[in-house]
């Protein structure tokens, strides 16, 4: 039983996920920042970011929803850099860009 639930939770966690990510961010626009803006570090994981469409990487990091992830990657934490180091996207941009990131990492 207790399983079950756990089980249930997961499969709730992930469609309330999904959701979300259509709703607010656009990952189809966010290729683009990403590229000119993450990929130098999230392509290769230097600097131990999390590495773009290696599962492993993102799967804990999606627990926490994706307007946490957001909001973390646009006010920057430890050696991840706000926004990037790119100061002229906007929250939107950076949130297409999570969007993305976190599509191919399923
Ligand atoms: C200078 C290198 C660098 C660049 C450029 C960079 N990141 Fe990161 N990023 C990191 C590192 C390092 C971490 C892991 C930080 C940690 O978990 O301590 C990280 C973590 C993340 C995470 C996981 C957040 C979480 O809550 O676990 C997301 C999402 C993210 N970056 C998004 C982006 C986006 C979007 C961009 C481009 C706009 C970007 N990053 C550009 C280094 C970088």
């Amino acid at each position: 039983m207790s399983r079950f639930l756990t089980a249930a939770a997961c499969v709730a966690i992930a469609a309330s996920f999904t959701v979300d990510a259509r709703a607010a961010y656009n990952p189809a626009a966010g290729k683009a920042v990403y590229d000119a803006s993450c990929g130098m570090c999230h392509n290769t994981g230097m600097m131990s970011a999390p590495k773009i469409g290696v599962k492993a990487d993102w799967t804990a990091r999606m627990g926490q929803g994706l307007d946490k992830m957001v909001a973390k990657s646009i006010a920057g934490f430890n050696t991840m850099p706000a926004k990037g180091g790119n100061a002229k996207l906007t929250n939107q941009q950076v949130g297409d860009a999570v969007a993305y990131m976190v599509q191919q990492g399923k």
